[in-house]
């Protein structure tokens, strides 16, 4: 067989593709726990930025031992320990039928049919008492799935901070919500009105600062509008009271014991 033969180009070409194909697979797997460990960090990096406590010149994972870690059940407003904090996963609990709710049409805002009857939430405490409460938040853009993280002071109805940490919309258009002047908007804003009512949305167009409901509105985003809508229904739902509502109700009443 010459050297130029056919079957031994075919063979040399195989043979190349089952060594890259042995490559690629194992540095898959090899770096399937790192990847793992990297989205725990830029998730818990979001809850501290969220919480305005982030500091890049200290480890994540340091300045995340301050917080607190909990469970709530979204059906009676109260904490659980049926589950452990640090590993519940809420976005495959929303899968199973034995830890899931399925959400009626009509209230469905945030457009996701389904939702864990069980949400991580996050307690920023100083002296015992609390100071900040970070509530995960998700719903559907105009594209994608939106995941963030809003914290709110202890009045629990004053956002301290609010950022996304997962979303498929288009960089430029959507994709402005991790606009970091964007972003500055939300601090000071009210989620409740005084009858208990979500009020908090982001308007189609600038807010009007001398407006009677300024404390309730963020600017929209310019050619954008559909992400924006699902950024104000994304947050009615979860504030709301198919979200954490009663929870917080019953927080505002009872306090949180240590
Ligand atoms: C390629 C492409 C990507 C777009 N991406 C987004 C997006 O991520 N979010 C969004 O709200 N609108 C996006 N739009 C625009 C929407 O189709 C729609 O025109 C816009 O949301 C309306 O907002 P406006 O009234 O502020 O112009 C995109 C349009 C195109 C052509």
């Amino acid at each position: 067989m010459s050297r130029d033969s056919t079957a031994k180009v075919l063979t040399v070409a195989f043979l190349l593709c089952v060594v890259c194909s042995i490559l690629v697979s194992a540095a898959a797997v090899g770096l399937s726990s790192r990847q793992e460990q990297n989205k725990l960090e830029e998730k818990r990096r979001n809850i501290l930025l969220a919480a305005g406590l982030y500091d890049a010149g200290i480890p994540v994972e340091d300045q995340f031992s301050t917080i607190e870690a909990r469970i709530v059940d979204l059906q009676s407003g109260d904490f659980t320990a049926e589950f452990d904090a640090a590993t519940f996963d809420s976005r495959a609990a929303a899968r199973l039928p034995e830890t899931n709710r399925l959400i009626p049409q009509e209230i469905d805002l945030a457009d996701i049919k389904k939702r864990s009857r069980y949400k991580n939430v996050y307690l920023v405490r100083e002296e015992g008492r609390l100071r900040q409460l970070i509530l995960p938040v998700h719903g559907k853009g105009l594209w994608s799935t939106m995941y963030g993280f809003i914290s709110l002071s202890a009045d629990l109805n004053t956002v301290n901070g609010f950022a996304f940490y997962e979303h498929g919309e288009t960089p430029g258009l959507g994709g402005e919500i991790d606009n970091p002047g964007w972003k500055s908007q939300w601090p000071g804003k009210k989620i409740y009105d005084e009858t208990g009512r979500v009020r908090i949305e982001v308007l189609k167009g600038q807010v009007d600062k001398s407006a009677e409901n300024f404390q309730y509105q963020v600017d929209g985003l310019a050619g954008a509008t559909l992400t924006a809508r699902g950024v104000s229904h994304l947050l009615q739902y979860w504030m709301g009271a198919d979200g954490y509502a009663p929870f917080l109700e019953k927080l505002r009443q009872e306090g949180v014991k240590p």
